[in-house]
């Protein structure tokens, strides 16, 4: 069997990126024979950009509810919360003593807090934790942990899951005596998809303030939301280039080739703005409204929500708690008492 894993932040409501990113291809995959699938609620990783409670907790109901209503099968897919695994921080610590400093300079969410403050003319550190310092040894022990093979991200993770395969090689390197301990995970990238724009072109996210709810504000959220895409100053009836469009790119994750095809058309011979718009949040309504539904039921009953998260690590954990007793043996340290 492949093991298949992807987490999310919990710090924020989902947005199209998440979707089409990392939901959408992971339940996709989980659906194929012979998979074996870990998706997760990161509660951990949320720690590090957010000292708010509340709103993780929030943010952790709605992720939850956004993969259920998405079409995740609970009986195929092992889904629970970082934070319910206890194996997680532990291996974190065995990973960080096997990973060079030097290489967590290199982070990328690192170097752009510190380029921030090399522009800022601020100390170079100023406002940087430890934890988003280590941020991607905890992903480390995210996916080497459940020995996954294949991990479905967007593209701003990539370097994340080569850092992964890196420390788990290094590991092998130095405790496997000739055996791989660990698998050495590949990011799964759809490439249509791998970096959806938002509202104003750059890459959809939290922390540009530019993204398209995928539940929130409900069908006339969405509208409000796409009417609010920038595009050129062309008028009806002026041909459009649709290589330069990001709305083209945010129409073309929810449509078949056909649809695709005749957008591209249409924008060309003259289609306005404002019809194109329409003709995107039809087709993205069509996807995500059934879901919508699905979603209010879910978050109207938390309850059933933390059922599945505990049924989830209980799963999950029959998988760590074996396989860390054999990694801290590898590495030198006493069973559990
Ligand atoms: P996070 O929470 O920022 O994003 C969750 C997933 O959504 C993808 N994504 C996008 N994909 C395409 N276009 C976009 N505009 C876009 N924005 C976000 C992200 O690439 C990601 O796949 N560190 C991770 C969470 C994590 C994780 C892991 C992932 C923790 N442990 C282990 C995989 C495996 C993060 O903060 O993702």
């Amino acid at each position: 069997t492949e093991r298949v894993l992807t987490g999310i932040t919990t710090t924020g409501t989902p947005h199209l990126g998440n979707y089409v990113g990392a939901i959408r291809p992971a339940i996709a995959a989980s659906r194929a024979p012979g998979v074996e699938s870990f998706f997760f609620l990161a509660d951990y990783h949320a720690l590090i950009k957010c000292d708010d409670p509340a709103r993780i907790e929030r943010s952790r109901l709605e992720i939850a509810a956004t993969w259920l209503a998405a079409g995740l099968d609970t009986e195929r897919v092992t889904f629970y919360r970082q934070s319910d695994i206890p194996e997680i921080p532990e291996l974190t610590w065995l990973l960080t003593c096997v990973t060079s400093k030097g290489q967590m300079n290199r982070a990328h969410a690192y170097k752009a807090a510190t380029d921030a403050n090399d522009a800022a003319g601020e100390e170079q550190d100023a406002g940087v934790t430890m934890g988003l310092y280590c941020y991607p040894i905890l992903m480390a022990a995210d996916i080497l942990l459940f020995n996954a093979h294949r991990v479905p991200v967007g593209r701003d993770q990539v370097q994340h899951i080569e850092m992964a395969r890196d420390i788990g090689q290094r590991f092998n390197h130095l405790f496997g005596q000739g055996r791989e301990l660990f698998v050495l995970p590949q990011a799964e990238i759809e490439e249509s998809v791998a970096t959806l724009p938002g509202l104003d072109g750059r890459k959809m996210s939290k922390s540009y303030d530019n993204t398209i709810p995928l539940f929130e504000g409900g069908a006339r959220g969405l509208k409000d939301a796409v009417a609010r895409i920038v595009t050129d100053s062309r008028l009806p009836g002026e041909p459009k280039d649709p290589e330069q469009s990001h709305l083209v790119t945010i129409h073309d994750a929810f449509a078949d080739a056909e649809q695709r095809a005749a957008f591209r058309a249409d924008l060309i011979a003259g289609l306005g703005w404002g019809d194109a718009k329409q003709r995107t949040v039809a087709l993205i309504e069509a996807h995500v409204g059934p879901m919508r539904e699905r979603y209010a039921e879910l978050t109207a009953h938390p309850e059933r929500i933390e059922a599945v998260l505990q049924e989830g690590a209980r799963k999950a954990r029959a998988v760590a708690t074996p396989f860390l007793a054999e990694l801290r043996q590898a590495v030198g340290l006493r069973p559990m008492v």
